[in-house]
């Protein structure tokens, strides 16, 4: 009788220590998924970045002199200006001049940015405003 119990023991044991390994494993493949998916999510990303260079500058720019009042698209003084497309569409700014006249003149709140851009950076800055509303903003940085 002792070695039927004892037999049973081992079997359980046996059959715990399966279980664990299995998990072990199914949680191993799990994670190599993840990172290969994470992975085939970036590569497309970082290749549209080495591409559009100005869109990246725009972004860099947009980071240092923006995002205070305009953080992920919004407008953090008078929300119904946000920078999302409908409503730049509303109000007529979904395009490079009249992005770049307003950051060169300013608006009410918003201050005239002047000439401290040049005519590059203020393109890479609208550029990317016009990007990111186009994404609605999912996939900015800042
Ligand atoms: C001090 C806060 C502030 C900063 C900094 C600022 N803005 Fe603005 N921005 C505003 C305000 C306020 C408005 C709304 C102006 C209005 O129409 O009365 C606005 C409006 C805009 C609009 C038009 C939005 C719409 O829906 O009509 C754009 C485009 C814009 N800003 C881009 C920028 C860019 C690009 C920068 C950086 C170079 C910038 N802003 C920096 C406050 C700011």
């Amino acid at each position: 009788m002792k070695g039927f119990w004892s037999g049973i023991g081992v079997v359980t044991e046996q059959s715990r220590f399966d279980w664990a390994r299995h998990w072990r494993r199914v949680l191993v493949r799990g994670l190599a998924i993840g990172i290969g998916g994470l992975m085939w999510v970036a590569t497309p990303a970082i290749a549209a970045s080495t591409l559009t260079m100005p869109i990246q500058e725009g972004a860099a720019l947009f980071s240092m002199n923006c995002v205070a009042c305009h953080i992920h698209g919004q407008n953090l003084i008078i929300p119904e200006k946000n920078l999302h497309y409908e409503t730049l569409r509303t109000y007529g700014m979904y395009s490079a001049d009249a992005i770049m006249w307003q950051v060169r003149h300013g608006k009410n709140i918003m201050p005239a940015f002047g000439d401290q851009f040049s005519p590059e950076q203020l393109e890479a800055i609208a550029a990317y405003v016009m990007d990111q509303a186009q994404q609605d903003w999912k996939t900015t940085s800042d």
